[in-house]
C-alpha cells in the first residue's frame, strides 16, 4: 500500500536521464521540489543544470525517467506542462527596440489575456519599472533587464517557474533586487526552481539545495543539512561554522569537472522537442 504524500510535489524527477552524442551528461536525476518551495540547483559549469531545466520546461526530450511539473507528465503532457510554467533563460528574453511595457504587453496578448495594458503596468510597478516603463528595454541597465526579463515571466500566474541562473552578471544591488523578487514569489505560493553558480545566491534563497555532479544529485538538503555535512573546524577555541562553499567544493573538488563521457554502447541520441 502507498502512502498518498500531501501536499505533493511540483516537481519530481526520478531517473532522468540524457546525453547528447557520447556525452553522459545526466545519469539518474532525482528530486523532489515541494510546492511554493525555492529549490537551487548548484554544478560547476557543464554539469547539466541547463539541459535538466530544458527537459522539464518541455523543450527538450529526456532519454530516460520521469518527470512530473505541477501534476504533468513533461514528456506525454507537454501542453499542460507548458501552461502551468514559466522559463527565464540563461539569456534574458527581452526585446531591445521595444519599450518595457511593450515587451509585457506583447506577452500579455501572446497569452490571450485580457487587458494586457493593466497587467503591463500592474507589473511596471511591481518590479519598480514605472519610470523606465516608456523606455526602449536596450536602455535598461543588466538588472532592469533581468527584471523585466522576470516580470515577463510571471505575466498569466504560473504557479511554477524556473531561473537559469537568474542573477549572471548583476551587480550586488541588483542581485539583491532579483533575490527580493524570487522570495515574494514564493511567499505568493509560486514554486520557483533556481540554478545558480553562486553558493551565497543558494545560501540566501533556497530552501533545498540540490548538488549536480558528473550526472547526478550527489546531495539534497537544507542549507543546515548540508553544513552538517562538514565538520565545524576549531580554531583554538573558536569553532568555525563550514560555508555553503566548503561543503561545495569538498563535494564537488576544487577543479570542479562537468559531465563524463558515456562509453560509446551507451550513447544515446539528442532528441530535441523542438
Ligand atoms: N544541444 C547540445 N548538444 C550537445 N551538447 C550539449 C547540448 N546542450 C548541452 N550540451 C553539453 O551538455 C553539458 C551540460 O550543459 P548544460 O548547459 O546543461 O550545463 P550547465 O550546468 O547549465 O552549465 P553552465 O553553468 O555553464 O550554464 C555541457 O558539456 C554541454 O556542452
Ligand atoms: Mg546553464
Amino acid at each position: 500500500m502507498t502512502t498518498p504524500q500531501f501536499p505533493a510535489p511540483a516537481i519530481r524527477v526520478q531517473g532522468i536521464q540524457k546525453s547528447f552524442q557520447d556525452l553522459h551528461v545526466l545519469r539518474g536525476v532525482d528530486l523532489d521540489v515541494a510546492a511554493g518551495s525555492i529549490f537551487a540547483l548548484l554544478g560547476s559549469n557543464g554539469a547539466g543544470k541547463t539541459t535538466l531545466v530544458r527537459i522539464l520546461s518541455t523543450l527538450l526530450k529526456a532519454d530516460a525517467g520521469t518527470a512530473t511539473v505541477h501534476g504533468f507528465d513533461v514528456a506525454t503532457q507537454p501542453s499542460e506542462v507548458r501552461e502551468a510554467i514559466s522559463l527565464t533563460g540563461q539569456f534574458a528574453a527581452v526585446d531591445e527596440i521595444l519599450t518595457g511595457r511593450e515587451n509585457l504587453v506583447l506577452v500579455a496578448r501572446l497569452r490571450h489575456l485580457p487587458d494586457p495594458g493593466a497587467i503591463a503596468d500592474e507589473l511596471l510597478a511591481r518590479f519598480s519599472l514605472t519610470d523606465a516603463g516608456g523606455r526602449r528595454a536596450g536602455t535598461y541597465s543588466g538588472g532592469m533587464r533581468r527584471r523585466l526579463d522576470i516580470a515577463m515571466s510571471l505575466i498569466g500566474d504560473p504557479p511554477v517557474i524556473f531561473l537559469d541562473e537568474p542573477t549572471t552578471g548583476l551587480d550586488p544591488q541588483a542581485r539583491i533586487e532579483v533575490w527580493d523578487t524570487v522570495k515574494q514569489l514564493a511567499q505568493g505560493g509560486t514554486t520557483v526552481l533556481l540554478t545558480t553558480q553562486y553558493l551565497d545566491e543558494a545560501e540566501q534563497l533556497a530552501d533545498r539545495i540540490a548538488i549536480l555532479h558528473q550526472g547526478t544529485i550527489i546531495q539534497n538538503g537544507t542549507l543546515a543539512e548540508l553544513k552538517a555535512l562538514l565538520p565545524a573546524a576549531e580554531v583554538e577555541y573558536v569553532a568555525k561554522q563550514p560555508s555553503l562553499e566548503d561543503v561545495f567544493l569538498s563535494l564537488v573538488g576544487e577543479t570542479g569537472t562537468t559531465a563524463q563521457p558515456a562509453s560509446a554502447t551507451t550513447a544515446g541520441t539528442d532528441k530535441e522537442a523542438r
